[in-house]
């Protein structure tokens, strides 16, 4: 069988797929559906330094072949997170990876300065990209400027791998990755969600409570695609790609052009068990097509 294991900085993954935060709660959720140990690594929900209510409903809207959603982080707090679900996850045998968001440099570098000292955490995936929260979150990630300073100061005070989430509702995505490169992030993840919007045309007023929501699911992979082959061009880190994965061949088409791991996100809602699905079908499909390892189709587009 081809040989899946793929590295992010020192870190070492048992196969390239993991869970697209906010989709698949902390993986204990999961846990009856999908042998969790099979996932490469489980990205759970977004933590911010203090708890969060997120917005108010109707915060999920279905569109033609994707969702709109503005949860809004809605978390307990890092504090609650390292007291009652670190424990309960911290056994699983696969990466586990906090998502921390933030509303300045300080609140985010506090935030993974205390995932830091999580010895069951290997990384964090730092979320400069949410467009769903007033304060912070996408502001930091559309400019250069604000993506550096983010990535500045947690990489000041956070040891371990550190990925940074890239939103795709900008003009350049290149820029953006490269001011993150040079601020010392080991990887890039991209894309968060893309900035949508629906109407109610009987009440003739927005379907989401705040207006605007974020578009993920299959409508968003041939946008996430072009921006994974274009940073995976540009940078020397490691890009992880994701955005409307939900089959195995999506995710080969992003490790074709660059990715050197994949997220799942929506398509855990339509099939629980799609993590699993599309890690043995890269195998399959590996095997099948004579390669030894998968490190022989990154890239190769
Ligand atoms: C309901 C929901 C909640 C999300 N929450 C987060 C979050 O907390 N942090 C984050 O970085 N991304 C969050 N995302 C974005 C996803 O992780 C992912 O970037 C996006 O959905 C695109 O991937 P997909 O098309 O496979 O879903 C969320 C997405 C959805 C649908």
């Amino acid at each position: 069988m081809a040989d899946l294991n793929v590295k992010i900085s020192n870190l070492q993954f048992k196969n390239p797929v993991m869970t697209a935060s906010g989709t698949f709660g902390y993986g204990l959720e999961f846990a009856d559906l999908v042998p969790l140990h099979e996932i490469g690594g489980i990205i759970v929900k977004g933590t911010t330094l203090h708890s969060r209510e997120g917005n108010d409903s109707p915060r999920m809207v279905e569109t033609a072949s994707g969702m709109l959603n503005c949860v809004g982080l809605q978390n307990k707090g890092v504090d609650y997170f390292c007291k009652h679900i670190y424990p309960q996850i911290r056994d699983i045998d696969t990466n586990i990876i906090v998502n921390v968001s933030g509303d300045s440099a300080e609140t985010y570098a506090e935030c993974a300065r205390r995932i830091n000292e999580l010895d069951a955490v290997p990384a964090i995936e730092l979320n400069i990209s949410c467009p769903n929260v007033k304060e912070g979150g996408m502001a930091f990630g559309v400019s250069c400027a604000g993506a550096a300073g983010i990535v500045k100061a947690v990489r000041a005070v956070y040891q371990k791998t550190l990925i940074v989430k890239l939103s795709p509702n900008v003009t350049d995505i290149v820029s953006i990755a490269r001011a993150c490169e040079e601020e010392g992030a080991d990887a890039v993840s991209l894309i968060n969600t893309l900035m949508g919007m629906a109407i109610d045309i009987e009440k003739r007023e927005p379907l989401l409570s705040i207006r605007t929501g974020g578009l993920s699911g299959p409508a968003i992979k041939p946008v996430a695609l072009r921006m994974v082959y274009d940073v995976a061009h540009a940078v020397k880190i490691p890009v992880v790609g994701l955005g409307g994965i939900s089959s195995t061949e999506d995710a080969i088409e992003f490790m074709m052009c660059g990715a050197t791991a994949i997220e799942i996100g929506t398509a855990n809602f339509i099939d629980p068990t799609i993590t699993k699905k599309v890690k043995d079908g890269i195998s399959s499909w590996l095997d099948a097509h004579g390669c030894r390892s998968i490190q022989e189709i990154i890239g190769v587009v």
